[in-house]
């Protein structure tokens, strides 16, 4: 088990002034990894998630638990000439500050980006806003979803036809944690680069820059489309017309493999009896004898991807026939296609990867005790390491490491209860 001291970023200084999710999630990974992370939050409030969506009254919403784990919290209004000062300190002490404010906030508060540095030249500002500096949108305020649409997943997410044709969000956060972990990289990058220059810099990610990032393949598909006026993995391809821009493709692969969403025994009362299954061309022949199709090994119209496409809805058709002819849940699905060697997995629910095995023992799912929920599950680190393990720690409760943190900056008892007092912490 690592302690705290000897994690990779023990003794770099976080002031987190983040909320909601995007911000929340860089420095909870830079918690995990060792960094003292002091999440600074409004007295009396604090982050809006510790009230959303709860689940138990008058406790932390897991909202809020799932975001903060491993930080300590400042309460402190830094709007009062007392917070500004604790704030002032607290930045010429630290190493990174974070911030996802509504455009300009740091700058109203009297912390701008010339004061900051003067205040500490080492200090590395990492800021998350919806839109890039200078963008048209620069003074947007922004949300998931906001991102989603402004950063091309929308447009490019969902059915082209039917009753349920339109852009549509992903459940997966792409405009909120995805662009959290962008800036994580953006902060460990200024870190190492300070330990040349020693000068901090600031750095900034827009969240609808990091949807973007992850929405490369569909601007790929954009050129393509531009060149040739059409697409041929997309499922349109070749009955369909094209327009100019790069349509939804519903469930179809993204890449050179085709794939599609296949129902698997017991669809008709589970809504996620499914699996996801690849036609990938190496195992072509082997895909034939798993269905039962030995004949479209050699038949022209089935050997190469090409002769494939315009036929490829049946050829999902058949497979999925012969999923729920030879009456396979999704697990003996995959069980039985990665004898083969195809690329396939179930659709899993929230609760089957709550309650999976492997996940649990890899500590991609944790638990976690808490003082005043009992405890809580949670996601803990996506990233695995050879010889360290984060250990998932409790979100701080709202307040919980005032009185310290300040007396780490050096404020006496009586200066501390003088801050109390005027509402300051
Ligand atoms: N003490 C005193 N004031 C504080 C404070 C503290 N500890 N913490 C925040 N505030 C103030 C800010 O200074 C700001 O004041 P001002 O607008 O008078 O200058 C005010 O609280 C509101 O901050 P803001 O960030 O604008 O919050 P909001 O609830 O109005 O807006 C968002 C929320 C998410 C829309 C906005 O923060 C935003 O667009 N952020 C950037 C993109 C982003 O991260 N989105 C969320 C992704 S999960």
């Amino acid at each position: 088990m690592n302690t705290q001291q000897n994690l990779p970023l023990a003794g770099v200084k976080i002031i987190d002034f983040t909320h909601v999710q995007a911000g929340p999630a860089c420095t909870q990974m830079l918690a995990w990894f060792g960094a003292d992370v002091i999440k600074i939050e409004r007295p009396g409030s604090g982050d809006v998630t510790r009230t959303q969506l709860r689940d138990i009254p008058d406790v932390d919403a897991l909202y809020f638990t799932m975001l903060n784990s491993n930080k300590r919290s400042l309460t402190l209004n830094t709007k009062t000439p007392e917070g500004k000062e604790v704030l002032t300190k607290l930045i010429k002490e630290s190493d990174v500050m974070v911030e996802n404010f509504g455009p300009g906030a740091l700058d109203r508060m009297g912390f701008t980006w010339d004061y900051i540095q003067e205040l500490n030249p080492r200090m590395i500002l990492a800021s998350v806003k919806g839109f890039s500096e200078g963008h048209h949108y620069e003074h947007l305020r922004a949300y998931e979803n906001v991102a989603q649409c402004a950063g091309g997943a929308a447009s490019t997410t969902g059915w082209w036809k039917g009753e349920n044709a339109g852009p549509t969000i992903s459940a997966a956060a792409l405009g909120d944690s995805n662009t959290g972990m962008h800036l994580a990289i953006g902060i460990l990058t200024a870190y190492i680069g300070r330990q040349k220059t020693g000068k901090g810099q600031k750095v900034a990610c827009s969240m609808q820059d990091a949807v973007l990032n992850l929405c490369r393949v569909k601007m790929r598909d954009q050129l393509r489309l531009d060149k040739v006026g059409y697409l041929e993995e997309y499922p349109q391809y070749p009955h369909e017309p094209f327009t100019d821009v790069v349509p939804r493709g519903g469930n179809a692969g993204g890449g050179g493999q085709p794939g599609w969403i296949l129902k698997c025994h017991g669809w008709e009362s589970d809504p996620n009896a499914y699996i996801y299954f690849t036609v990938q061309d190496l195992v072509w022949t082997p895909i034939c004898e798993a269905i039962g199709r030995p004949e479209w090994k050699t038949d022209p119209a089935y050997t190469t991807p090409k002769a494939r496409q315009p036929h490829i809805m049946a050829i999902f058709g058949a497979i999925e026939n012969f999923i729920l002819s030879t009456g396979k849940d999704k697990y003996a699905a995959v069980e039985y296609f990665s004898g083969f060697e195809i690329p396939c997995a179930p659709v899993m629910s929230m609760k089957e990867l709550l309650h999976d095995k492997s996940l649990r023992q890899s500590g991609s799912i944790v638990e976690v005790p808490h003082k005043t929920r009992g405890s809580y599950w949670t996601v803990g680190c996506p990233i695995k390491f050879s010889t360290l393990r984060p250990k998932v720690t409790a979100s701080p409760l709202l307040g919980e490491h005032t009185d310290k943190v300040l007396a780490e900056l050096g404020y006496s008892s009586e200066q501390i209860a003088a801050m109390h007092a005027a509402n300051a912490v």
